[in-house]
């Protein structure tokens, strides 16, 4: 697979001459494997025009702060949230000036002060501009903050002078670009991490099941294979594929689920039970179709192993992370209902999230969560499934010992 594949990637172009260059950088993103958008400042227009951008992305382009149209179609936030991670090349001496002060007058300014992704930027500019003063002391600072700078390169410039300030090449700027992804936190450890539904069989062609997507668990296991770490993902049936340098386990039922987990947990520094598994299965699987004849039926139930207490109760056991949805707001206590998972299942950390809000959680593609540890909390806001994963696994990654 692609080193891109699936990754959404906002690009933004500044004004300035190797704007005709981003047209390029366009392609050799999408030759591996990311989905391009596009936002242009006024200034970028003048040098390349957005229906060029737009043929090559395949994605309107983006252009204006305060336009209802496109803030209909996909508002600045959305776009923002939309992001897994925001590239600016070329970016001109004025945009890097104007990142560097947090303005947000523009849509791309605006864009970059909303977004919670890692931001790149590929500077292009004249040498004199590049050397002047003010601007490496806003790179020094921006540099500081955390923002990725590709380049510049060296060499004759378009104004006819030489020196540091073209913007790298198209294909090493798209390759610095899938590197940011490779974090590499959790190098040499192993992972397991369980998703999606279970499905519990009532005869041979019923089953109990309840709506989980599978969506969170992929992504976390995307995010952890990305970070470095050997990578076994027990999945539920899903409709989604597998990711990149993952190994997948597909199972049906929960005990199925269970016997996986302890037989992969050997030498695992990392649980995550992700998955919604069925709390019950019946306790017999008629071998023939259940008929329709009496006017009520009763099925009874006995209850499932519970796979990450399990887990949690190994002798050597891995750092162990539950998720807890509940039909509950942090006002009404989402936090309590997750640290009382925390004790009873001796986890080391629980990610709770309220599955009544349809925005988020279960089906959706993103999800805002409640990360609950023994004396602390801490929330994150609503975001796309696949950059919460980075978090999470960030977040992780960092408590776990080496
Ligand atoms: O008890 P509850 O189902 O609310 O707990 C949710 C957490 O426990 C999730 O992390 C889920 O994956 C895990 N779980 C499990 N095995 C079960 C039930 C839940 O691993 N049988």
């Amino acid at each position: 697979m692609p080193p891109l594949a699936n990754k959404r990637i906002l690009l933004g172009v500044t004004g300035g001459i190797a704007a005709y260059k981003s047209a390029e950088i366009i392609r050799r993103l999408q030759d591996v494997g990311a989905n391009v958008r596009v936002v242009m400042t006024h200034a970028a227009t003048q040098f390349i025009t957005p229906l060029t951008m737009q043929a090559l992305s395949g994605n309107p382009v983006h252009l204006e702060l305060l336009d209802t149209d496109a803030e209909a179609a996909m508002g600045h936030i959305e776009l923002a949230r939309w992001a897994d991670v925001i590239l600016v090349a070329p970016a001109s001496a004025d945009f890097i000036a104007k990142l560097t002060n947090g303005e947000g007058g523009d849509l791309l300014s605006a864009l970059c002060l909303a977004s919670r992704s890692p931001l790149a930027i590929a500077p292009a500019m004249n040498q004199g501009m590049w050397r002047n003063a003010s601007t490496q002391h806003n790179i020094e600072q921006l540099r500081g903050r955390g923002i990725n700078i590709f380049g510049p390169a060296e060499g004759s410039q378009a104004c006819g002078d030489v020196g540091p300030g073209r913007m790298s090449e198209p294909e090493d700027i798209a390759e610095l670009t899938a590197d940011l992804f490779e974090t590499g936190t959790l190098a040499g450890k192993k992972v397991i991490i369980t998703a999606g539904p279970t499905r519990e069989a009532i005869d041979p062609v019923r089953y109990i099941s309840n709506h989980s997507s599978g969506k969170m668990g992929y992504a976390l296991a995307e995010a952890a294979a990305e970070a470095g770490a050997e990578t076994i993902l027990i999945s539920g049936p899903v409709s989604l594929t597998s990711p990149d340098r993952v190994k997948t386990i597909a199972v049906t039922s929960a005990q199925e689920m269970y016997d996986a987990a302890l037989a992969e947990a050997d030498g695992c520094q990392l649980f995550i039970a992700s998955a919604a598994v069925a709390d019950y299965r019946p306790v017999q699987v008629s071998e023939q179709k259940i008929k329709k004849a009496a006017d009520s039926l009763t099925i009874e139930m006995v209850k499932n192993p519970d796979i990450v207490s399990a887990v949690a109760a190994l002798q050597n056991r891995p750092f162990t992370v539950g998720f807890a949805a509940e039909t509950a707001t942090v006002e009404q206590g989402l936090e309590l209902h997750a640290r009382g998972k925390l004790e009873r299942k001796n986890l080391d950390l629980v990610i709770a999230n309220d599955v009544s809000d349809r925005t988020i959680g279960f089906n959706s593609d993103d999800n805002a969560v409640l990360v609950v540890e023994m004396k602390s909390s801490e929330a994150i806001p609503k975001i796309n499934k696949s950059i919460l994963a980075r978090q999470l696994i960030a977040k992780i990654a960092a408590m776990i010992p080496n």
